[in-house]
């Protein structure tokens, strides 16, 4: 049995809540605090309503929480009761000065790092959890080494991997944890104290480690690929949609490959989430610092595909509707940027609203679980928007269904009830190809699905 620990979490938000509970339910002997600058964020994971919405982790808290797992606001106790501390603060695109628009925003990390720095009286682990531009350590260590009163930080890079709607499963069961650290004694020596402590639940042999640089950037790499895949099918939904093919039975296809593999080839309007924009961004920032203006330019164009797809799927909206919106009534099914969260973060369902809202449309925005931040995201948007949790009656009266998120519930809907509450000609522009298109189209929607051919009564 591995001996009692005392963790610390600076940051309380979609990583930081999930991991911790995580630790904290497989590691009872441990003491684990998750502390935020935002209070009504620790109320809210100190409360029956947590402050984000994943499948499976409203149970893991409850039962760790007051146990061996707290949420606090006193930063400054929490730095100095615990000797590993993770790091996993937001680290958003930079939105002014040198590399605004691209590199990563790192005053929250280096804001972090002074105040370990202030508040520790004895030497620590500190280990990024954020995702970081490659050398970020190097920065973090010369701020933390800074004094010479004998208090020592190891700086450890241990990006994170979960995807929300999932984030319980992969915190479980992840395909790998990656452990950086310098390869000095002392490095080594932290990175078996964090190795052990996911050794409580995690095969010695999925635990895998390499220089810190190394793990910095598998990171950035990882979400980039992940990000490439969609931005190529949906680069070939396109295609399809021209040449009267089917992106799925392509994906079928070139999936069954096994040296490609049949995951990530769902096409889309567009990846969204709070990171793989930001991630890619980043990456190509560094690429162009280092003066690699080719591989830059390679990456960068997995972004323009995604704003490509999204704007495509506005313009054959239009194309299909006779050229105007205007009037008329639209219903969004899906706000979250995917199914199983209530995140919207650069969710395409703000990019299509707003589009919309420029073309006049009124639009009626349906989630079951996302409208709380699709009214913040839309809070200054000009124009008709409203928000009903029921998708059947979102769609009264309108006349189009846009579906912009593969929440499961939208497969299972009466759609002849819906159709007949529908103004007609009634439209389907399936964003995810989660309907049943040839049901529909028997129904008598005009149906757009996305890489297909689109089934219409005209
Ligand atoms: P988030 O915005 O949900 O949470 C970050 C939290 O840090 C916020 O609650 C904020 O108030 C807090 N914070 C900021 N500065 C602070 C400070 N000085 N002291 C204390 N708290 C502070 O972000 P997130 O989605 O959890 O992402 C965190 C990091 O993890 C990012 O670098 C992200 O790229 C990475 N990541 C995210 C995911 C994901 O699925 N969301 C997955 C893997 C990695
Ligand atoms: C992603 C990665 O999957 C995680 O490994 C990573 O830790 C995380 O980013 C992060 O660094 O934040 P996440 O964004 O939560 O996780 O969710 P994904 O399942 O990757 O989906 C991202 C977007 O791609 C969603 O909008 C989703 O709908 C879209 N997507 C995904 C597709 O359009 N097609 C697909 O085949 C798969």
């Amino acid at each position: 049995m591995t001996s009692a620990k005392k963790i610390l979490c600076i940051g309380a938000g979609y990583v930081g809540g999930p991991t911790m509970a995580m630790i904290a339910s497989k590691c009872p002997r441990y003491r684990v605090t998750v502390v935020d600058i935002d209070p009504e964020r620790i109320a809210a994971w100190n409360s029956d309503e947590l402050p984000i919405y994943e499948p499976g982790l409203d149970q893991l808290v409850a039962a760790a929480r007051g146990r061996n797992l707290f949420f606090s606001t006193d930063i400054e106790a929490g730095i100095r009761e615990n000797d590993i501390i993770f790091v996993s603060v937001n680290t958003p695109t930079k939105a002014f000065g040198l590399g605004a628009g691209m590199a990563a925003d790192l005053q929250y990390w280096e804001k972090t790092a002074r105040q370990i720095l202030a508040f520790s009286e004895s030497s620590k682990i500190v280990i990024e959890k954020s995702t970081l531009p490659v050398k970020t350590a190097l920065a973090m260590e010369r701020i933390l080494n800074s004094r010479t009163n004998g208090v020592f930080f190891d700086v450890l890079s241990n990006p994170e991997f979960l995807a929300e709607g999932t984030a319980i499963h992969d915190l479980e069961q992840p395909d790998r944890i990656l452990i950086g650290s310098r390869e000095t004694e002392r490095g080594l020596k932290a990175r078996e104290t964090l190795a052990e402590i996911y050794a409580n639940w995690v095969p010695r042999e999925k635990i895998i480690t390499s220089n810190i640089w190394s793990s910095e950037l598998s990171k950035l790499v990882a979400n980039a690929f992940l990000a490439q895949r969609i931005s190529s099918i949906n680069a070939v939904s396109a295609l399809c949609e021209k040449a009267e093919a089917d992106v799925t039975e392509v994906a079928r296809a070139v999936g069954m490959d096994s040296r490609i593999g049949a995951k990530f080839l769902n096409a889309s309007i567009g990846f969204g989430g709070s990171c793989f924009k930001k991630d890619i961004l980043n990456l190509v920032y560094l690429c162009r610092n280092y003066g690699l203006e080719e591989v830059a330019d390679y990456w960068e164009s997995v972004v323009k595909i995604n704003d490509y797809q999204q704007e495509r799927f506005i313009r054959n909206m239009l194309g299909a509707m006779f050229n105007t919106l205007a009037g008329k009534r639209i219903c969004l099914w899906g706000f979250a940027f995917k199914a199983n969260t209530s995140d919207t973060r650069e969710s395409p369902a703000i990019f299509v609203t707003r589009r919309l809202l420029v073309e006049r449309a009124e639009v009626v925005v349906s989630d079951p679980k996302a409208l709380k931040n699709a009214r913040i995201d839309l809070a200054g948007a000009a124009g008709r928007v409203s928000y009903v949790e029921d998708p059947v009656r979102a769609a009264e009266g309108c006349h189009a269904i846009a579906l912009l998120t593969e929440w499961d519930l939208y497969r299972h809907l009466d759609l002849r009830k819906i159709f007949k509450t529908m103004e007609k000609p009634a439209f389907i522009f399936d964003g995810r190809n989660l309907l049943d298109h040839r049901r529909c189209f028997d129904i008598g929607f005009n149906v757009y699905p996305l890489g297909k051919p689109p089934l219409t009564h005209f």
